[in-house]
């Protein structure tokens, strides 16, 4: 197995391209060993020309560590495509059809436009997110990922002080609220309610600390909300710089893994006509990062 940074001059610590892994095949302990360190370095993984199935992606995913289950969307189970060991990450039902513009689903999926990092709306939020692409538009819809802990270096030393020990709340409910998307039914919301999560976790294998932002993020304890989320928008916005920007352009077959507890990622626009269908497998980070002090 080989790690090349994908932009040696710019981003010589982020975004790592792998060769000499198939997917196909369930990596040993050693092989999945030294994709743990090319996460720790990297914070993301490609892996290009990877024809696999669901079966596949979750053989390999489970050898890296135990899976969150795909409990975070809103499709009703009778209208599930795809195992809950896989979240859908696609603009078609089950027949493999595009939904319409106004489908609740891709309504609420559109706040994976935002800034975010997986799953930090659940008490244990995820580790890694696997994303896995089937069919890709000829053009558009890249995803970008931005290197939290670079942002968070480059903090001057009074902000550093000032988020070392502040705790932000989360909720699906927040994200989705930014874009005017209210439509939830009761038992969502009561699912959804607010988690609490550091705004400065430690990574437990690399040391490195990181901004631990997401568009669910809503309030900060103690804090009046209008500035919390004054804050909060600061923070992304120094977070977000390109600098810190890694924008990855899909070809079919590509993997990318990324680890929600250095980074966060975004979805682009394209054209919602076309078929996108990515299938994502995620670890789950196994304890909150409450528990992820610097
Ligand atoms: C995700 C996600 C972005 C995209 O899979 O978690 O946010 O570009 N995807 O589809
Ligand atoms: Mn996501």
């Amino acid at each position: 197995m080989q790690i090349k940074a994908i932009d040696p001059i710019n981003r010589p610590f982020f975004a790592g391209e792998v060769s000499g892994v198939d997917w196909r095949k369930v990596p040993t302990p050693q092989e999945a060993e030294a994709i743990h360190r090319g996460m720790d370095e990297f914070g993301v993984l490609v892996f290009r020309d990877q024809d696999i199935d669901d079966e596949q992606q979750v053989a390999f995913s489970r050898a890296l560590g135990p899976l969150e289950t795909a409990t975070g969307d809103i499709a009703r189970p009778e209208e599930r495509r795809l195992s809950m060991d896989v979240n859908d990450i696609s603009n078609v039902d089950k027949d493999n059809k595009v939904v319409a513009r106004d489908d609740r689903r891709r309504l609420f999926g559109l706040g994976n436009q935002l800034w975010h990092s997986d799953s930090s709306f659940k008490p244990v939020p995820a580790k890694y997110s696997i994303l896995s692409a089937r069919i890709i538009p000829d053009k558009d819809g890249n995803t970008e990922f931005a290197d939290m802990r670079a942002a968070y270096d480059a903090l001057d030393d009074k902000t550093k002080a000032e988020v070392h020990d502040l705790i932000c709340r989360h909720s699906q409910i927040y994200s989705r609220g930014i874009l005017g998307f209210t439509d939830f039914t009761d038992d969502e919301r009561v699912k959804w309610a607010p988690v609490r999560q550091r705004l400065v976790r430690r990574h437990p294998r690399s040391g490195r600390l990181s901004l631990y932002l997401s568009s669910h993020a809503g309030e900060i304890e103690g804090w009046p909300v209008p500035e919390a989320r004054a804050f909060l928008r600061d923070l992304n916005e120094h977070a977000t710089q390109r600098q810190f920007v890694y924008a990855h352009v899909w070809r079919p077959h590509d993997i990318v893994m990324w680890d929600n507890r250095a980074t966060m990622h975004r979805a682009r626009r394209y054209d919602h006509t076309k078929v996108r269908d990515l299938h994502r497998t995620t670890l789950t980070n196994e304890v909150s990062s409450l528990e992820q002090a610097p």
